[in-house]
């Protein structure tokens, strides 16, 4: 029970990686707020998993507040944070619009620093917290028609490790898991065809569980992770070292 009398919080935990996120910290012992800007979803999920839902759009800087606000007075504190929320807009550039480049961005970047930024004063007050940001293999190599989610996710590494930096004298830690290509709706949704060009270029040759990406969050989250900031660590079946 690696997280006993720990509270934590997964945005984007309604479905895919998050939810196998936050399955696995409940099965640790861990308290489970997952946000999310589904309120179907994030009912049903809840009802599913034992989690606690938050409706919170991690786009929106006053509903980050009110949500954060509202686990900070039932709860008492933020152990635990896991910026999950993310979404994809796949265009090759020329045709990307800027409304395209904006939602990606506004997600899977300015998201993670909004709440980011409402949890982390409760964590320096408490001299204690882990954060683990969701970023991508994307992020690192690169992908074509996936420059708006790449600079996203490159940006959302550079933001784990400059916030690292800024709070590893307070006890608090920050890293970032970097996955490859993860078994989800999205991907389960890929023609067969498409997935077999995939596997040639992962040398494990298949895609992941989104349980093989959550047991290296809950181990960075964890204090068996506890001199490790700053870091990233890819999951990704040797697709990029
Ligand atoms: N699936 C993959 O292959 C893969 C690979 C690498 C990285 N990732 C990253 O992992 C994370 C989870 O991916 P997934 O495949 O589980 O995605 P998913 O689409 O299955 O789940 C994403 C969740 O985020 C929520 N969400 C979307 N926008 C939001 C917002 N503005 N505010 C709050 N919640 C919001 C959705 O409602 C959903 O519950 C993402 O950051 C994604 O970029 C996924």
């Amino acid at each position: 029970m690696r997280f006993k009398d720990k509270i934590a919080l997964v945005t984007g935990g309604s479905r895919g990686i998050g939810k196998a996120i936050a399955q696995r910290l409940i099965s640790e012992g861990a308290v489970v707020w997952i946000g999310d800007i589904n309120e179907e979803m994030l009912q049903a999920t809840s009802k599913e998993i034992g989690t606690k839902p938050v409706l919170m759009n991690v786009t929106d800087e006053a509903q980050v507040k009110e949500a954060v606000d509202k686990i900070l007075s039932e709860d008492g504190k933020i152990d635990l944070l896991v910026n999950n929320a993310g979404i994809t807009k796949d265009k090759l550039l020329m045709r990307m619009k800027k409304e395209d480049w904006d939602a990606v961005i506004n997600v899977n970047l300015t998201g993670a620093f909004l709440v980011t930024k409402a949890v982390i004063p409760h964590m320096i007050r408490k001299r204690q917290g882990a954060i683990v940001n969701i970023a991508s293999v994307i992020g690192e190599m690169g992908n074509a028609g996936q420059a708006n989610y790449a600079a996203s996710k490159g940006g959302l590494i550079a933001f784990t490790k400059a916030v690292a930096k800024e709070v590893a004298g307070r006890n608090v830690r920050v890293n970032a898991v970097a996955p490859g290509f993860i078994l989800t709706p999205m991907t389960e949704a890929l023609p067969e065809k498409v997935k077999e060009e995939y596997f040639k270029l992962i040398p494990m040759k298949r895609f992941a569980k989104p349980e093989e990406v959550a047991s290296v969050v809950v181990f960075l989250l964890s204090e068996d992770a506890s001199y490790i900031t700053g870091e990233v660590i890819r999951v990704n079946g040797g697709l990029y070292t």
